[in-house]
Parts: C-alpha cells; structure tokens; sequence
C-alpha cells in the first residue's frame, strides 16, 4: 500500500513530513518508478497521468488544486474515488483575492491606475458600500468563505447556487431564474464556479447584458467560463466598468490580446489561492484516515455533476 506524490519536490517533501507523522503506516513516493503500480492506493496530483490506468487497487485521486475540471474523470479507474482539495491555505487566499478585487472596484482603482498613467488628479463619485450589490456565483467552499470574509464592509450581498441554500446575511438564488434574479440586483459580479459542461461559457454576452449599466466583474473560477470577447465589448460599450481576471484561455493570453492593455482590467496569473502544503498534506492525512474508517472523504467528487 503506497501513497504516490505526482507534483513537485518542494511541495513533496511537506507532504512526505506530514504524512509519515500523520500515517506511520503509509509508505510515500514521489518516484513512479520505484513503486509497484499495484501497490499504489492514494496518489495526489494536478494532471492525469496518460498511464493512469496501471494502479489497478488506486482508491483515491486527490487533485492537488481545488478544482478537478483538468480530470478526464473517464480516465480514472471506476472504482477509484476523485477527492478535490479542501485546505485552509486556500480558502484563506481566495477570501483575501475577493476582498482586495472587490475593494479595488468599489473604490474605482482601475479608473485611478488610468489616470495616475496619464498623471490626471480628478477625483470620481463614490458610492457607499450600502449602495454597492456584490453577487457570489457558487456557494461551495470559497463562495461562502468569500461572503464571510465580505460581510462586515456593509455590501448587499448575493448569491448563487445550483441548490437551494441558506446563508446567514446573504440572500441567495438557485436556478435559471435566480440567477436572472441576482444578476439584476449585482453591482459587483464574482465568480467562483467550477467548470463543467454547464458552466463552460457561462459568462457570455447575454449573461454580462443582464447585470445593471456600470457593474464590474471579478472572475476567479476558470477562464472558460467567460466569453472574453463578450466582456471586451460590455467594457467597451461602458455596460461593465471593470474587470479583474485571476483566470484566462488560455493562460496566459496571448501577447497581443486587447485584455492585457485594456484600462478597466485587472489580470493577475492565476494566484488567487495556491494550495498551502503544510495544511493540504493534513487535509490529505485527515481524508485517508476517513476512507479507512469508512467515511466519505471530505472533498468527494460527484462524478455526474462534474465537481
Ligand atoms: P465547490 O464544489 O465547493 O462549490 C461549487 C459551487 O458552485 C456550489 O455552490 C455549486 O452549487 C455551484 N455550482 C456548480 N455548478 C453550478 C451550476 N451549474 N449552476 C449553479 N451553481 C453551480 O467549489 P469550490 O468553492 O471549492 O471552488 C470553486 C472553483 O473555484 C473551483 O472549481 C475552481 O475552478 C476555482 N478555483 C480557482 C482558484 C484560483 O486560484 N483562481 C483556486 C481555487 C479554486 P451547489 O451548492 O448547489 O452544489
Ligand atoms: C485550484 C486552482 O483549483 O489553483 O486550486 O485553481
């Protein structure tokens, strides 16, 4: 029985720390190989291995990130459970990304980035934080760690979901008509969605048309959500007064893409939140522990739903 660490070294060696702690028991590699593929019973990693098909007894694939949309899930052996990273390090850095993008539209940044680049000194109106509707699109781990983090600054907030949920100081929409319901009632639109088939282009021409004129977007999720050229019209025509893009398509754009130079955006490389090792091998340690008790391990992905 082996646990198989198909990332880089630096974040192996955490892991190899913390598990030998954690599960004295559960002998570690980072070397394919050195392992019997049928020894191997746990392996974490961000990409499917092409030879993934030779660890016959694999019980779980942990991706190493968040998200799993970069899983062909029917390349994963039926009977291996597909197990997404639930850690604090990334929560706590997506909930410091939201706050800083949120703030940053809301206090017309890109506007005084422009201006301070043309060495203009002209202050724009600034609404209160009451008057500002922020809207959280997903309302699974980071979406509500975000409103959390948002609460106390005094923004309306929204939120939407596939199934109806319940949340403390937030009104929340589920559905096709709830998300018209929330993007008519958003001023600052967030997204924090998986990509899945239903997800994939989601954020389109007709979507960003039925937020209110001046609304602003911070995408977060994955850059196949968002039909980049539909967002360069809306900022163009003035409908959307801004954008920070944490994730593109492809990443990263290409040299000449308008998006790079377009004075209302804000790009950062895909930082948002990055998988802490120390706490992700504990989350890791603490799911392997469940499975053996027989609990599902937190993080399990439906495989229908795609997330
Ligand atoms: P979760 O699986 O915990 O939550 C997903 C949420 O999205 C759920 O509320 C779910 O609804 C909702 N949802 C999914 N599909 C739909 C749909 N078709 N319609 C409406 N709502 C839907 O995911 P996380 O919060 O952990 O992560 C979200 C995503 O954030 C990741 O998949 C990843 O793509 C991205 N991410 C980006 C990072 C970055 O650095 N930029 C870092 C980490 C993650 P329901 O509650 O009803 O199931
Ligand atoms: C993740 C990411 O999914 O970094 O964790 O995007």
């Amino acid at each position: 029985m082996t646990f198989l660490f198909n990332s880089d070294a630096r974040r192996g060696a955490i892991f190899r720390e913390v598990l030998a702690r954690e599960l004295p028991d559960l002998p570690f590699e980072i070397d394919p190989a050195k392992v019997e593929a049928d020894d191997v019973r746990y392996m974490i990693t961000w990409l499917v291995p092409p030879n993934l098909g030779i660890y016959r007894n694999l019980e779980i694939l942990f991706s190493i990130g968040a998200g799993v949309d970069q899983f062909n899930a029917s390349s994963v052996p039926a009977q291996a459970k597909i197990v997404r990273m639930v850690e604090d390090g990334i929560i706590r850095m997506m909930q410091e990304y939201v706050t800083l993008a949120v703030l940053a539209l809301h206090r017309n940044w890109p506007i005084y980035l422009d201006q301070q680049r043309q060495q203009q000194w002209r202050a724009v109106p600034q609404p209160q934080a009451q008057e500002r509707r922020v809207g959280v699109l997903g309302l699974g781990m980071l979406g509500q760690a975000v409103l959390e983090r948002l609460q106390p600054f005094g923004f309306p907030l929204s939120g939407w979901s596939r199934n109806p949920r319940a949340i403390e100081g937030v009104t929340t929409h589920h559905g096709a008509d709830g998300l018209d319901l929330l993007l008519s009632t958003t001023d600052i639109l967030i997204c924090l969605l998986p990509l899945t088939e239903e997800t994939r282009g989601l954020l389109n021409a007709e979507l960003l048309a039925k937020l209110p004129r001046g609304a602003a977007l911070v995408q977060t999720g994955r850059g196949a959500q968002l039909d980049q050229a539909a967002l360069l019209a809306a900022l163009d025509d003035g409908h959307l007064s801004g954008a920070v893009l944490d994730v593109t398509d492809p990443e990263p754009l290409p040299a000449d893409h308008p998006l790079w130079r377009h004075p209302r955006v804000l790009i950062t490389p895909h930082v948002a939140s990055v998988t802490q090792p120390e706490s992700a091998a504990l989350a890791v340690a603490r799911n392997i522990k469940r499975h053996r008790a027989g609990l599902a391990p937190v993080g399990l992905v439906d495989r229908s739903r795609g997330y």
